[in-house]
């Protein structure tokens, strides 16, 4: 009998196996336990003999048992180990690194290029009064331009700003009297229908600049100097400007700036429409209105300002043929501004 089960445990090699050997031979049904239960038959002088030889048998089988479970453990441990076990040597899958938003990188090469010439960086609130948005721009309650930017209204006086000349008109309220060259990068509404080249809300830089009336400070020419240098820096050394007359209630003169095609220099192209050129931006010298209502006199004071759209910038410089995909977050768009 302990030939027999030992040989049985030394062939299994699952726990389970062995599990049903420990109840096969030791358990309640067992042939040891049948022995022990029959010792009441055996004679005086039979009983310690056999029951010293069941319970030799009996340790035997369990001994065997126990460190071939142990074993068993023990095997099972080491494959599961094995299994698990990680390569160092492998290649890591890659981390993939994200990039700049095209506008991100476009504002902040306008920041870099006006910080450097002395502006200094100015923001103001999106939800805006009508007084800063309209009327201290000279655009009283009514007056027909305000059609051009028509907005989202909070109440009557509240409104999404439709430019951040808001900022400038609430920077010219607060310095009252002192030089200010600023300026206004951020978010602004207009109620557009959204299409290829439309969007209802965008974002603007515009700038500002005041000084005291002297004899060879700014007037139109310091004004032209700066956005020729704009055009260059942002799209190419070779682009040319040029000044368009224009109206805007808070300039006179107004302008609009265009620069020469970035694709054909001037000749025609699909890009430019056979013109050669491209408007870029909204300009002109302070009206002598809106200095007032700042509290600044028109006739010691005079100022330029400007207004850039930085989506049309972008779109410009790196050749994006729909305002929406800056919005959309596609990353297959996104993905290929990686080197901005
Ligand atoms: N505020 C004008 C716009 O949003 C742009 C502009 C700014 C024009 C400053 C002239 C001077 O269209």
């Amino acid at each position: 009998l302990q030939q027999e089960a030992l040989g049985k445990i030394e062939v299994a090699n699952e726990l389970k196996m062995l599990n049903d050997i420990r109840v096969e031979y030791l358990g309640k049904k067992g042939p040891i336990t049948e022995v022990l239960k029959g010792m009441g038959k055996l004679s005086a002088e039979e009983r310690p003999l056999i029951g010293a030889i069941a319970n030799e048998v009996r340790g035997a089988i369990q001994e065997k048992l126990e460190t071939k479970m142990a074993d068993v453990e023990r095997a099972a441990i080491e494959k599961k180990l094995e299994a698990e076990a990680i390569d160092v040597t492998l290649p890591g899958r890659p981390v993939a690194v994200g990039n700049h938003h095209p506008l991100t990188a476009v504002v902040e090469k306008i920041e870099d290029f006006f910080l450097g010439l002395g502006f200094e960086i100015v923001e103001g609130p999106e939800v805006e009064k009508d007084y800063y948005n309209f009327e201290a721009l000279n655009l009283p309650k009514g007056h027909p331009a305000r059609d051009m930017q028509d907005t989202f209204y909070i109440t009557e006086d509240m409104l999404l700003r439709t430019h951040t000349s808001s900022v400038q008109a609430r920077t010219m309220e607060l310095e009252k009297g002192k030089p200010i060259k600023i300026i206004c990068p951020g978010k602004v509404y207009r109620r557009d229908d959204d299409d290829a080249t439309h969007s209802h809300q965008f974002m603007q830089t515009e700038g500002l600049v005041i000084e005291e009336i002297t004899d060879e400070n700014i007037g139109m020419s310091n004004l032209k100097g700066i956005l020729d240098a704009f055009a260059k820096e942002m799209f190419g050394e070779d682009r040319e400007i040029r000044l368009r007359p224009s109206f805007f209630p808070f300039t006179e003169p107004s302008v609009e700036i265009d620069t020469s095609c970035m694709k054909c220099g001037g000749c025609g192209c699909n890009i430019c429409k056979g013109t050669g050129w491209i408007e870029i931006l909204g300009a002109g010298m302070v009206h002598p209105n809106v200095l007032e209502m700042a509290g600044y006199d028109p006739k010691k004071y005079r100022g330029y300002a400007f207004g850039i759209g930085q989506e049309r910038i972008a779109m410009l410089a790196y050749g994006v043929d729909d305002i929406r995909h800056f919005y959309t977050n596609d990353v297959r768009f996104l993905q290929q501004f990686k080197q901005l």
